[in-house]
């Protein structure tokens, strides 16, 4: 479904990605992992057209997406929970939901039975969730857009334990469903029973990429990169 190439990408002079490769299939749910710093949320970037790479190739069901404006990111499927959450602080529940929403099997139903919270606050604007709601609501919203890749940037980052459970119970169920996911996290805990291949990012470039039974057993590796 997604097929990273040789991506490089800097801002201005710095230079932060020096030629990934990553793949995600259909159905399944695959990971970029990494420190702090090593070029996730850049990654993430280049493939939302957010960024312009500096070079190699961003396939999407065959399309090069590379040089497309954020828009077609969205048009060809690639749906984002962005780091920051990044709701619509002066919109309602309801509003931010819809707001970016485009025709598919999704819609405020749907979502409301995925996140029951999210029909209980309906009214409540932007600026009065929790963090919790917050990112909730990011994943409803990026789910109305109907993607065929969703893409969540630090998906639990800075929750409570109960709103983090709750995410990853939501994510096992798309995944059951059989959406496509590329998920960026810390908790590997979480991810492993979850993520059928996991990309190790260092410093820009691949470190390791491999199945979760492979993470699993490697302790050095975790520990090396991951900090776990
Ligand atoms: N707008 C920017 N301008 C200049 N440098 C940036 C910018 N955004 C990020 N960087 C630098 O690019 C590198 C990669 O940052 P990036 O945000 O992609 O890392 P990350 O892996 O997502 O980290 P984290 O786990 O903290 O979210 C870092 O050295 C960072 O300081
Ligand atoms: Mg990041």
């Amino acid at each position: 479904m997604l097929e990273v190439e040789g991506l490089t990408a800097a801002y201005g002079p710095s230079r932060v990605l020096f030629g990934l490769d990553f793949s995600v299939g259909t159905g399944e749910v695959a990971t970029l992992l990494g420190r702090n710093g090593m070029g996730k949320t850049t990654t993430v970037r280049c493939l939302m057209g957010l960024l312009r790479p500096s070079g190699g190739s961003i396939r999407f069901e065959g399309a090069e997406l590379i040089g497309c404006p954020p828009h077609r990111a969205a048009q060809a499927g690639l749906g984002l929970v962005p780091e920051g959450r990044q709701i619509f602080p002066n919109l309602s529940v309801e509003e931010n939901l819809i707001a970016t929403a485009r025709p598919g099997p999704w819609s405020l139903e749907g979502v409301r039975r995925l996140f029951p919270v999210l029909a209980e606050r309906r009214n409540a604007l932007g600026t009065q969730l929790s963090g919790g709601e917050q990112q909730m609501l990011a994943i409803g919203r990026a789910l109305m857009i109907n993607p065929k890749l969703l893409i969540l940037d630090e998906a639990t980052e800075g929750l409570a334990p109960l709103v983090r459970a709750e995410i990853w119970r939501v994510l096992g169920e798309l995944k059951a469903s059989g959406q496509a996911i590329l998920v960026i996290d810390k908790n590997l805990d979480a991810l492993l029973p979850l993520a059928d291949r996991h990309t190790v990012i260092e410093k820009g470039q691949v470190a390791w990429s491999g199945s979760s039974a492979e993470l699993a057993a490697d302790r050095r590796l975790q520990e090396r990169y991951l900090g776990v």
